[in-house]
């Protein structure tokens, strides 16, 4: 493994080769005594995360990665504001840049669709797209799939409602690309007209052969699931997201009554208002359980391109 840009560089026999090796760290830093050979691992390897974009989950479980195996990681948030992307500087500059200081991964979010690829197309050291603005948001797919198959042992043969702000979110993009890798899943696409998903997504689930519906009923979406993926309204990618109609797609205790005892509920997050606090205390309710996850998915993934 070398640049990390897409979920669909991934066959399933190297994802579920990553849900092993985050497993087996999950288990190393349980462990006082493994924890402590862990944090050698990659002693004098360095982490260059590169942020354009806010983020709590992604920056901090790739920074927290790093340190769990000793390596030294080096952070700039915002750098939208806070480098000289502000002064015009291109990514593909400021990446041969970082490339000459001999970072051994750059862990990039973009506000633009495709930097990530344009950024690893001048880049020796190994590129991992955290989020380009529409596009895709790899690590978080495969930490969902990962959540998944912890909670059901297969990704294939799901019923899984997708909702929220389709047309933007990147997470449910890359989410609906990667079960479209595997046989016999059900995807159901719950939004407004207006926040449908791509349709370079449909064209994929498709020639792939995945079943899909899109529909504006989430009770009915609901009601005959495996899996919630919820979402929320992207409004920094919106020019007036006030003037959108209401889809009326909270996941409340109402949802929770039909939604089925062995579902679970997932969320990339930051959530708004799409899921009811109250529903946390849901056995269902799996999202920060799925932010955790992240953490052994990325050290996965260093661990494939630095060994
Ligand atoms: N899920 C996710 O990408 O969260 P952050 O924006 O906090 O990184």
């Amino acid at each position: 493994m070398h640049h990390v840009l897409s979920v669909e560089q991934f066959d399933s026999s190297q994802i579920e080769e990553l849900f092993v090796e985050a497993d087996r760290f999950r288990d190393q830093v349980a462990d006082p005594k493994q924890r402590r050979d862990l944090a050698s691992r990659y002693v004098g390897k360095q982490l260059c995360s590169l942020f354009y974009e806010p983020s709590t989950r992604t920056r901090l479980s790739f920074e927290k990665a790093a340190a769990n195996f000793g390596m030294i990681p080096i952070s700039t948030e915002n750098a939208r504001e806070f480098s000289s992307a502000s002064k015009g500087e291109t990514i593909e500059d400021t990446v041969k840049v970082l490339n000459e200081y001999g970072f051994d991964i750059i862990v990039l979010r973009h506000h633009e669709t495709g930097s990530a690829s344009q950024a690893a197309s001048v880049s020796e050291t190994p590129i991992i797209n955290a989020g380009d603005g529409k596009g895709e948001h790899p690590t978080q797919a495969l930490l969902d799939a990962h959540t998944i198959f912890r909670k059901f042992g297969r990704l294939d043969n799901l019923r899984v409602a997708i909702g929220g702000d389709l047309a933007n979110g990147r997470t449910a993009r890359s989410l609906a690309q990667l079960l479209s890798h595997y046989k016999g899943n059900h995807l159901s696409f719950v939004s407004i007209p207006e926040l449908q998903i791509g349709e370079d997504i449909k064209v994929k689930l498709r020639e792939s052969g995945t079943g899909f519906e899109e529909t504006t009923d989430m009770y009915d979406a609901l009601r005959d699931t495996e899996v919630v993926y919820w979402t929320r309204l992207q409004r920094e990618r919106l020019d007036n997201p006030d003037a959108l109609p209401k889809g009326g797609f909270t996941i409340d205790a109402l949802a929770l009554e039909v939604l089925p005892q062995d579902a679970i509920i997932m969320h990339p997050l930051p959530r708004v208002d799409e899921i009811d606090p109250q529903v946390d205390a849901d056995p269902r309710a799996q999202y920060f359980q799925q932010a955790g996850n992240g953490l052994y998915l990325r050290m996965a993934l260093f661990d494939q391109i630095l060994k």
